[in-house]
């Protein structure tokens, strides 16, 4: 192998691993899938697949994902404070899956935005999304699928 070739190959792994990197950080933090038990009607995420390890701080994300079995769309969980939000990431105008953007899910297909409570906040959708009952004891969260 070429000393040039070498170099273009080495950068462009450098290049993969910089951007694997990035968003692995992304998407760490903004998707995360909660090790969740399932039974036939509902879905338990512990509340503490809501915390994390960051250099040794433990640090509290506010939205978990899971993926109940046979659905085609995940369910994101939504924690403020001490009150959880479900809502299924499918977008009400045409089915595409929506995504966490800050405070808010974004429809990547024509841009509908939607609140954390599933309301829609700008268009084309002009249904809220599907949101599912949920309650909690002492350390899980329970998402009632029926
Ligand atoms: S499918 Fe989501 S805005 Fe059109």
């Amino acid at each position: 192998m070429r000393r040039d070739e070498f170099i273009s190959i080495s950068s462009q792994a450098g290049l993969a691993l910089c951007l694997a990197a990035l968003l692995g950080e992304s998407c760490g933090s903004a998707v995360y899938f909660a090790k969740a038990t399932v039974a036939a009607d509902r879905v338990s995420v512990p509340k503490s697949e809501f915390q994390y390890l960051k250099k040794e701080e433990l640090r509290e994300r506010n939205f978990v994902f899971v993926k109940p079995p046979g659905a085609e769309f995940p369910v994101c969980l939504y924690k403020s404070s001490d009150t959880y939000t479900a809502c299924l990431m499918r977008c009400t105008h045409q089915g595409c899956e929506v995504e966490v953007q800050g405070n808010r899910y974004v429809c990547p297909c024509h841009g509908s935005e939607f609140s954390t409570g599933g309301a829609v906040l700008d268009g084309p959708a002009d249904r809220p999304l599907k949101t599912f009952k949920t309650t909690q004891d002492e350390t899980h969260i329970h998402i009632w699928l029926a």
